[in-house]
């Protein structure tokens, strides 16, 4: 299975979704394959943003070696599930193509934590919230693998 997170600049939210599934896959036993990437290309080649790298330390998971890159039109046909971090970033996604096919594989990260108020991760950016991003994102990735893994996972 290949799994691709979205978000605007793909320096804060979708580095850690990528970095926290992997982690999740690793421990699991579960061989997919994970990457991220932004709509825009602003901080292509960059590395995950400071705040980022350290929250996710912070939980033992290492993504300072991940690089920025824009979404690319070969996504839609590479991954099985483009998972967008917020609404804006659903709706850049869909703009993109027409193609029912690719649609299809278009979700919003919070659709899998039913049991969360939030519907979009939140853009930490500017206001610092690393903390509630990775809580949420973690709890999503989870409920990510529950419903896709083909085993059962204990989370
Ligand atoms: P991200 O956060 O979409 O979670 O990577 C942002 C990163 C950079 C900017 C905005 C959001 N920016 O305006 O440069």
């Amino acid at each position: 299975m290949n799994v691709l997170f979205v978000c605007l600049g793909n320096i804060c939210r979708s580095p850690l979704g990528e970095g926290i599934l992997k982690n999740i896959c690793e421990h699991s036993g579960l061989d997919w394959h994970i990457d991220s990437a932004g709509t825009g290309g602003w901080h292509a080649g960059e590395s995950p943003d400071h705040r980022s790298i350290k929250v996710a330390a912070k939980h033992g998971i290492d993504i300072h070696q991940q690089s920025a890159r824009q979404f690319k039109q070969e996504d839609f046909e590479k991954f099985d599930h483009i998972i967008a971090m917020d609404k804006s970033n659903f709706k850049d996604l869909t703009s993109l193509t027409s193609d029912p096919s690719h649609l299809a594989k278009i979700s919003l990260m919070m659709d899998f934590d039913s049991a969360s108020t939030y519907r979009d991760v939140p853009d930490p950016y500017y206001d610092n919230r690393f903390d509630l991003v990775f809580e949420l994102v973690t709890n999503a990735c989870n409920g990510f693998v529950q419903k896709f893994a083909e085993v059962p996972i204990s989370s």
